[in-house]
């Protein structure tokens, strides 16, 4: 099916299921530790040995030799296999980094070897007898010190933002120094670690050319062309399977050393293996968000209208890697005749940069909403004031495209209602609380919203049950509860009547998850293959498929009734369908919006920072399920508490690795750090997007999160800090005096 116009009314507005707050389907699966994460899956290969992967210890340079003699000999041991063993593997079309093979090393914890065992401890045992002769090279660990060397490079994150290398509308140079006020200051956002619950793991079986494996991952399809074209073999032979994923936030968006290892490790052991990487190993082995120094500059007239605004944004990847495009959104936020992005990219040898939860967007909206904070300072304008004043209806740099659907006022508007946000002192430093200086912030969130092709089979039985199969993956974000309700509402089920199977590459090829496009493309998918399905139900009931009515288990048309399952006979009807796209992306632009507010208390003595209370509205089309929606934003809010007070990949500038390597040394909030989460979702449709009306919703809560923190920070001490997280260092020698 293919969506180039408009969705009209159709049988997803009935919203009998669709839209409702119902429980995760797979609830019951995660609260009894049954549902079965890759490296549990005991029952799925017989006679499964245990792997252990080894990571380089430098950061850049070649491997002389290694001895892997006595790790051999060592109790257990069934296989060991070296990355000298073998010329270097394929790369896949989304790596960055090659991920074994050759003795070239091109970041620190680069996957070195494989030792396969009988038991976890005996591999490890065994890995740690290795020796390893380097040679090390000098690296490029320093971003800052290799920015004069940074190229204008344009990116794409594949996750809907992105930006060309250097963008100009109208003359930037000119209408900033026109301006009546303007600012001109640089921001910093560290490199980040996904920090997902689940580890990068992996069991892997052949049966003679054809691997099985059993894994976690956010894209079905992807990991399998991908783990092909490593190993060198047809992607036929590749089986790709997960249907339980504890976390991704983009970690898990391409293949990692965990899928090729376990491969390799079995091939070489003649058995099943499984493995994982360890905690230290996923740091600085897989990918992480990169580091950014992004420059802003903004002018405006007295009235508070931007004239001219540009956003430069530097950052750093391995070669042939992308710059972090932190930029995009500032090509669509605010209105103003003058702009400019640019982008550029260092060179670095540090692990490989790529996706992290709303890549672009978190880490530029945290500059971009800081500076806003900053401009409306300067102009003696209201934050909330400065942005609806600048607010645009259209693509700023193309006027003829409009928005899809925007409604950022609506939702800074409302969150100021009610957040309280005339309690706000305009001067910072005003409010105290005993010890604690109190202040609230408020940033704009934004994100586009990305359509993917997805695809879905459904199967009708003779009991009157469905049966949803596509290769969509659930990170945690609900896709099983929403595809089911979608299947409900098409077919005129209760939810306990479909069954939904997910993340098996031998089902139909879905969006996958990423770029928060999975939740409205997957079940635009379904919606598809239920179109197909019902028009093959009508047929064989002998009804006019434009008159069936599909509600309660029954098909209805005049005075007839039948029961659904009726249609399905014996052997059970099937239907398969994928939904594609037209140019309604290139004629709209559909993006997502929120309002984020925050209240803060910063200890005077200490500079500790405690959040409060927290507030998103957001604006993203019609809302699948509130319930797991809500679930999705409030954890993307609480990412955006950690980039913006705790979470920083320490960089070893001399040997190039990331020190903080786990989860003591790499902080993310807890709960007990957020004490109180408000989400509003506006009430919108989006006919525009698909025929789900619905849009991404998982990313745009960490969107503007981050300056909203910062920006509460500011008004509770009156410090600004540029230069992300804000840990208590960056405030305490300057925090006021308490009397
Ligand atoms: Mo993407 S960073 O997996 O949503």
């Amino acid at each position: 099916m293919k969506f180039d116009t408009p969705a009209t009314s159709n049988p997803i507005d009935q919203l009998r299921v669709v839209g409702q707050p119902v429980d995760r389907i797979d609830g019951p699966l995660k609260t009894t530790g049954t549902a079965p994460y890759a490296y549990e899956r005991h029952d799925v290969a017989r006679d499964q040995a245990y792997g252990y992967v080894l990571g380089a210890g430098i950061g850049k340079g070649r491997v002389a030799a290694m001895d892997t003699a006595a790790a051999k000999a060592a109790p257990g041991v069934i296989a060991v296999v070296t990355t000298l063993d073998m010329p270097r593997l394929g790369k896949g079309e989304m790596n960055t980094a090659f991920l074994f093979g050759g003795a070239e090393i091109q970041h620190y914890h680069q996957a070195i070897a494989v030792v396969v065992a009988e038991s976890f401890e005996q591999a490890r045992d065994a890995a740690a007898m290795i020796r390893t002769r380097y040679v090390r090279e000098p690296g490029r660990f320093d971003l800052a010190a290799e920015a004069p060397k940074a190229q204008l490079a344009s990116a794409d994150s594949g996750e809907g933002s992105g930006a060309p290398q250097e963008d100009r509308t109208g003359d930037f140079e000119g209408a900033f120094a026109q301006a009546a006020v303007t600012l001109d200051e640089t921001y910093s956002t560290p490199d980040e670690s996904h920090a997902m619950m689940e580890p990068h793991a992996t069991i892997a079986a052949w049966e003679g050319e054809k691997l099985t494996v059993w894994t976690s991952s956010q894209m079905i399809a992807w990991g399998r062309r991908d783990l092909a074209k490593t190993l060198g073999i047809p992607a036929e032979n590749v089986r790709f399977d997960s249907p339980y994923i504890g976390g991704g936030f983009g970690g898990k968006l391409f293949l990692r050393a965990d899928a090729v290892l376990a491969a390799l490790g079995a091939k070489a052991a003649g058995r099943s293996v499984k493995l994982a990487l360890t905690r230290p190993l996923i740091a600085n082995n897989t990918t992480h968000r990169p580091a950014t120094i992004q420059r802003i500059r903004i002018g405006a007239g007295r009235d508070g209208r931007i004239t001219a605004i540009a956003h430069e944004s530097l950052s750093g990847d391995l070669p042939e890697g992308q710059p972090e495009t932190a930029v995009s959104q500032t090509r669509l936020l605010y209105a103003g005749a003058n702009r400019l992005t640019a982008l550029r990219l260092a060179v670095l040898d540090l692990p490989e940069g790529n996706s992290m939860r709303a890549p672009g967007e978190a880490p530029g909206l945290m500059a971009l909403e800081m500076a806003m904070d900053e401009m409306a300072e300067r102009l003696g304008m209201d934050p909330i004031d400065f942005r609806i004043v600048n607010d645009t209806q259209v693509d700023p740099e193309h006027a003829e495209r409009p928005f899809s659907q925007r409604q950022l006022v609506q939702c800074l508007r409302i969150g100021a209602e009610r957040f309280g946000w005339n309690r706000r002192s305009a001067t910072p430093g005003q409010r105290r609380e005993g010890q604690w200086l109190v202040g609230l912030g408020m940033a704009a969130g934004f994100r586009n919203n990305l359509v993917m092709k997805s695809g879905a089979r459904v199967r009708l039985h003779g009991n009157g049950a469905v049966t949803v199969e596509t290769d969509m993956t659930d990170i945690g974000t609900g896709s099983y509860t929403i595809i089911a309700q979608t299947a409900a509402e098409m077919m005129g089920l209760p939810l306990e009547k479909v069954t939904v199977r997910l993340g098996d590459s031998d089902f139909p090829v879905s969006s996958g998850s990423g770029g928060q496009f999975g939740g409205n493309s997957s079940t635009a998918g379904v919606y598809a293959a239920c179109v197909k399905l019902r028009e093959a139900v009508a047929r064989r009931l002998g009804f006019n498929s434009a008159e069936a009515r599909f509600e309660g288990g029954q098909v209805r048309a005049g005075n007839r009734s039948v029961p659904l399952g009726q249609a399905a006979g014996e052997a059970g009807l099937t239907a398969e369908d994928q939904m594609e796209y037209g140019d309604l992306a290139e004629r709209y632009q559909q993006s997502t919006f929120a309002g984020h507010f925050v209240e803060v208390a910063v200890h005077a003595a200490t500079g500790e920072t405690r959040v409060r209370r927290m507030l998103a509205v957001c604006a993203a089309g019609r809302i699948l399920n509130p319930k797991s929606a809500r679930s999705q934003v409030i954890g993307a809010m609480t990412m955006g508490v950690g980039a913006a007070l705790m979470e920083e990949l320490a960089v070893d500038k001399r040997h190039g690795f990331f020190v903080n390597h786990d989860l003591a040394g790499y902080e993310v909030p807890v709960h007990a750090d957020i004490p109180h989460q408000e989400v509003i979702f506006l009430d919108e449709t989006d006919p525009i997007s698909s025929p789900m009306k619905a849009k991404g919703v998982g990313e745009l809560g960490i969107c503007g999160v981050g300056a909203a923190v910062a920006n509460a920070v500011y008004n509770a001490t009156g410090l600004r800090v540029r230069d992300y997280p804000i840990t208590l260092d960056k405030l305490l020698d300057r925090l006021p005096e308490l009397a």
